[in-house]
């Protein structure tokens, strides 16, 4: 096993159950909720978040079948994340498509998102696991939090790697946790197993985030789906960007501190440039690789199985991905 196609094709039959699942699930008796939500939820989007909640169950030898639905509720919360994150974010370019709100505006966009939310809740009680409920009910309120979090932060150029860090768990690890939670809550692990995959899905999440913010600063729209430079355009102060200023010259400094407070700076290639020079993607991508080789080493706990193998390759694939 090598690729993520390759964890696809192992799990081809939860995956096609899964689709099933997301497919019945998403209908609405209000034509234009069917059209976006089939709009996002039909463009291309990696459905990494379901592939780990049913990965884990079956790593954790799970027999049943609610993992299918389990996957659709975090993919469901995980869509109605990005429909209203493109809002606040105001980009234009999501999975290699138009975003929602460039098609359909943001009023529309955030109402979807709020439906999308709900129908996860409703899918959530026919689960009738109490325990499952509250981790799900905790971490969208924990996601919230980090997304607003993250705002008090934007145009801030003294934000740190500590508040960074604060907020990738929130706004991005907490739902790979959660993924990770309900999936031992169905295979009813004990509680060094639990708690294995529950360290394995922050630190996952946190590599997963992590890449992200490098990609932003070192891809392109093309290869990426989404556009280049939207973090700096933004004010939004990501790790690559915490550590060129505290290895670039005052001059520089000042340049970033103004285009961080600014926002939509005239000399944003520049800053990029300054960024790529430093040492900020190899640093930034060695705290990834520090996250991932932490995922992978809270499954020893768990015992050997293909599906193991698949959740450690995902550690790699978290880090090494170009989209
Ligand atoms: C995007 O997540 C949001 C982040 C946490 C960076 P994905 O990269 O998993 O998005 P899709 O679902 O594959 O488009
Ligand atoms: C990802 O936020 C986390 C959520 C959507 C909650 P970002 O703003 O960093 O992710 P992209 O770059 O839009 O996918
Ligand atoms: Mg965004
Ligand atoms: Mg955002």
């Amino acid at each position: 096993m090598q690729t993520l196609s390759d964890i696809r094709t192992l799990m081809a039959d939860d995956i096609k159950h899964n689709n099933q699942c997301i497919i019945t699930s998403l209908s609405s008796d209000v034509a234009l909720i069917n059209q976006i939500s089939q709009y996002i939820i039909q463009s291309g989007g990696k459905r990494l978040r379901p592939l780990l909640v049913m990965l884990c169950a079956r790593a954790l030898s799970y027999k049943g079948e609610s993992h299918h639905k389990a996957a659709a509720i975090i993919e469901f919360i995980h869509t109605a994340t990005l429909l209203h994150d493109d809002v606040v974010d105001e980009s234009a370019l999501r999975r290699g498509e138009k975003t929602a709100n460039n098609v359909f505006g943001n009023a529309a966009s955030v109402l979807t998102g709020d439906f999308l939310y709900s129908r996860a809740f409703q899918m959530m009680v026919e689960l009738e696991q109490m325990s499952i409920m509250k981790v799900l009910a905790d971490a969208t309120n924990k996601i919230a939090e980090g997304e607003v979090l993250q705002l008090l932060n934007c145009n801030n150029p003294e934000i740190n790697e500590q508040d960074y860090m604060n907020v990738i768990y929130c706004k991005t690890a907490k739902l790979f946790e959660a993924a990770c939670d309900i999936s031992a809550i169905l295979a009813k692990a004990n509680n060094t197993e639990a708690h294995a995959i529950h360290q394995y899905g922050i630190h996952l999440g946190n590599a997963f985030q992590i890449a992200d913010d490098v990609l932003d600063y070192t891809s392109d729209s093309q290869t990426m789906g989404k556009n280049m430079g939207d973090d700096l355009a933004e004010g939004k102060v990501t790790l690559p960007l915490i550590y060129t200023l505290n290895h670039t010259d005052k001059e520089n400094q000042r340049l970033i501190h103004d285009a961080i407070k600014q926002g939509h700076h005239p000399k944003m290639d520049t800053i990029i440039e300054i960024v790529q020079s430093c040492g900020a993607i190899d640093y930034a991508l060695d705290q990834a690789h520090l996250e991932a080789k932490s995922a992978a080493q809270a499954l020893d706990a768990i015992s050997h199985s293909a599906y193991k193998d698949a959740l450690i390759l995902l550690t790699k694939l978290a880090v090494k991905r170009t989209h």
